[in-house]
Formats: structure tokens, C-alpha cells, sequence
């Protein structure tokens, strides 16, 4: 029988009441102060009930938050690069006491309770600083956190009710439920993939370098909040079904996906996100090129550098690298700046920008760039699109 990698600190975290204790809890909640929560926060929710951010039982109280910030570390020294945080209203905030119990909702509906440990204020300036490398509101991730409160809460929560989900019904595995999947299937190596994306040829050549040395591929992408501009979940899916079912071999090959809203904060969030995948049982990473960047706030290679500010054994996941991968018409394939000899002439590479041009004219991008399968998903949705 295969076992999964171990999960971040050891154990897998489930806070999901059941049975007797279920319909008990969400009793009580009813009786409870009721704290709204932001559909980010309600993902993050789900993500610590189910696991997903082993080790954290709950949103962060301020002795986590602060060397997180600070060092990467939460207070027992496990490394963790992202702040995971419940703000709440400044009137609300100082009413609130250390050992009360309260009732956390998402879009009105009483999901969880909360065992409160601390309230207390940051800096989110420094947040932004530390986090995202960037005071600038015009960083989607740090407009998100200029737009909440000073105030934190955090303490364990325990989840009684599932924030209830229209799309990917199918696709919506719990890390228990991957790592399920691994083990049936027999994979002990699996290489995850975060994506926000659509999947276009570079994807594709770096997930299948990368599944030449493993069992499994995991394509796992994020189909939490992410900023208005990039392609919705919901036409990304039938991207990646159509891919998938054309190109990518089924017996190796799983999709589902990740329920995390985006932060674009670029290095630190490929450190959260090899993290969560490890938790999910994936043991090797894909970052290439300006992994979970935005703008021009990071260096195309941050995100792979700041895996040295830590021990291999210490993340556990073990990521891989890949360089800017293109099509080389000289090397007639798949190529990136460390396998191709050739000039940029010879390199199909297109902006963000120019591929949404090109599909809202109706145009689809060469094959060597984009599949015409995926092209054709892209080109109705742009085209529908007012
Ligand atoms: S991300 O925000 O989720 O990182 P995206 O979906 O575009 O954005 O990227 C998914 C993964 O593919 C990331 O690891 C990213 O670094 C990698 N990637 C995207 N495009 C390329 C490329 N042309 N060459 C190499 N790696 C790439």
C-alpha cells in the first residue's frame, strides 16, 4: 500500500464537527455573537477545516501572526509565508473577549464557531511591506488588505456547516480525499500544479517535464477571488477538461481544485501554495516563471529563490524549477531559455496582452501557443464577454 508524504507539522488538521456534535454546535451558534466573514476569509475557513493549512487550527492569533510577518515561522517554527487572518469591524473588535465563542458567517449563512484566543491590531503597512514587497495600493493583494480593518481576531474554529458551493462539485476533493486518490491509484511521487490561468503550451511542457520523473500530476487550480481581469473559474474549467481529456495521459493525470483565493504576493505565496499542496499529499511543486506574480512587483525568479531561505527538509515538498518555456520554431518544440541555443526570432512568446487581443478579435493564437481546443473555449467567452 503507498503512503502519502506527511502533512506541514505532522498531522492532518480536521475541524469539520459531525453527527451529534454537528447539529449541537449549530444550535449554539445561533444563541452566539455573529462576525461576518469576507468570501476570501470563508475560503480560508473551509481550507483550515478541511486541513488544506496544516497545522493552523484556526485564523491567526497575534503570537503566529507576528513572525510570520516577521521571519516566515510561525511561533513553533514551522515555516509558513503567509498571513491567514479574520479582520473584523472596528465597533465590533473591542467588544469582543478572550474565551468567548463566536458564530463565523459567509454571505449571511452561520458556518463555524470560533474559540476566541486574541484580538488585536497590525500594521498592515508593514503586512503589505513584508508580505508583498510593496506598500502600493495598485498591488491587487495589498488593496485587498487596505480594505479591512485594523482589527484581528483568531483562536481554533470548527466548521459545522460547508460554505455551500455551486461549481465543481465534482472537482471539490479535501486533502484527505486527494491524498485517498494517490494511494488508490498507487502514486507515491505527484507533482501538484497551481494555476490561475488557462493552460497554454508552456503550461503544458513544464507539468509534463515535470510528470516524466514522477507517477502523478495533479493540475490544481485556484478557483478562489481572483482580481477582475483574469479568466474566470468557470470557463478556465472547460479549458482544462478540454486539455485534459486530448492531451494529457488519464491514468497519470488528476484535476481538482484548490479553493484559495488569489493574493498575488508573488514569492511568499509560492511558498504557501507548495506548502498547502504537500498538505493536499502532492510531494514535488511546480514554480517556473513569476510564479503567483503580478505587474512588475517581483523578479521573474523570486519565487523560486526564497525556497533557499529554508531547509529542504524543513517544507518537506521538494519544489521544481522551471525556466521561461516557449515554442523554439528552430528546435521545432517545446523549449525553454535553458534547453534552446536560438534567438528570440525563432521564440513564439506572447504577452497577456496581446493573446486576450487576439481572442477578442476573434483570433486564435498559433497552435504552438495555445491548443485550438482551448483557443475556441477562450474565443466565446471573450466574444460573449460586452
Ligand atoms: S500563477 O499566478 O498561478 O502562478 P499561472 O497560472 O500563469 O499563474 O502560472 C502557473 C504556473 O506556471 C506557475 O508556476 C508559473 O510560474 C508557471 N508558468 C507560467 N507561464 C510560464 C512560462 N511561460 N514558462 C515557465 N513557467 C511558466
Amino acid at each position: 500500500m503507498t503512503t502519502n508524504i506527511a502533512p506541514h507539522g505532522g498531522t492532518l488538521i480536521n475541524r469539520i464537527a459531525r453527527g451529534h456534535e454537528r447539529e449541537s454546535l449549530a444550535e449554539k451558534a445561533r444563541t452566539l455573537v455573529h462576525v461576518p466573514l469576507a468570501s476570501r476569509e470563508v475560503s480560508d475557513l473551509e481550507m483550515i477545516a478541511t486541513g488544506a493549512m496544516s497545522p493552523l487550527t484556526g485564523f491567526m492569533t497575534q503570537d503566529d501572526y507576528l513572525p510570520v510577518v516577521d521571519t516566515m515561522r510561525l511561533k513553533n517554527g514551522l515555516p509558513w509565508s503567509l498571513p491567514v487572518t479574520l479582520s473584523v469591524a472596528d465597533d465590533l473588535a473591542p467588544t469582543l473577549r478572550p474565551g468567548q465563542r463566536i458564530t463565523l458567517t459567509g454571505a449571511g449563512l452561520p458556518l463555524a464557531v470560533m474559540d476566541v484566543v486574541d484580538v488585536y491590531r497590525r500594521d498592515k503597512r508593514k503586512e503589505a511591506l513584508e508580505v508583498y514587497r510593496t506598500d502600493s495600493e495598485a498591488h491587487p493583494g495589498v488593496a485587498k488588505v487596505y480594505e479591512q480593518t485594523d482589527w484581528l481576531v483568531g483562536g481554533p474554529i470548527t466548521l459545522f456547516a460547508r460554505p455551500p458551493h455551486e461549481t465543481f462539485l465534482n472537482y471539490r476533493l479535501d486533502p484527505e480525499e486527494t491524498r485517498a486518490m494517490f494511494r488508490e491509484k498507487g502514486w507515491k511521487r505527484v507533482v501538484g500544479f497551481q494555476t490561475r490561468n488557462p493552460i497554454h503550451r508552456a503550461h503544458e511542457y513544464i507539468q509534463k517535464c515535470a510528470l516524466e520523473t514522477v507517477d502523478g500530476l495533479l493540475v490544481h487550480p485556484l478557483v478562489g477571488d481572483t482580481k477582475s481581469d483574469d479568466i474566470p473559474s468557470t470557463v478556465r474549467m472547460e479549458c482544462y477538461e478540454a486539455l485534459l481529456s486530448r492531451y494529457y495521459p488519464k491514468d497519470r493525470t488528476a484535476l481538482t481544485v484548490f479553493p484559495a483565493a488569489m493574493r498575488y504576493a508573488g514569492p511568499r505565496e509560492a511558498i504557501f501554495h507548495a506548502i498547502v499542496r504537500k498538505n493536499y499529499g502532492c510531494t514535488h511543486f511546480i514554480v517556473g516563471r513569476d510564479h503567483a506574480g503580478v505587474g512588475d512587483y517581483y523578479g521573474t525568479f523570486d519565487a523560486q529563490y526564497i525556497f533557499d531561505e529554508f531547509e529542504p527538509d524543513e517544507l518537506g515538498i521538494t519544489p521544481m524549477f522551471f525556466d521561461h518555456s516557449f515554442y523554439c520554431k528552430a528546435c521545432e518544440g517545446m523549449a525553454s531559455y535553458k534547453t534552446c541555443p536560438h534567438d528570440a526570432e525563432h521564440h513564439t512568446i506572447l504577452s497577456g496582452t496581446k493573446v486576450r487581443a487576439m481572442l477578442r478579435d476573434g483570433i486564435e493564437p498559433p497552435h504552438e501557443f495555445t491548443r485550438p481546443e482551448v483557443a475556441q473555449i477562450l474565443i466565446h467567452h471573450m466574444i460573449k464577454k460586452p
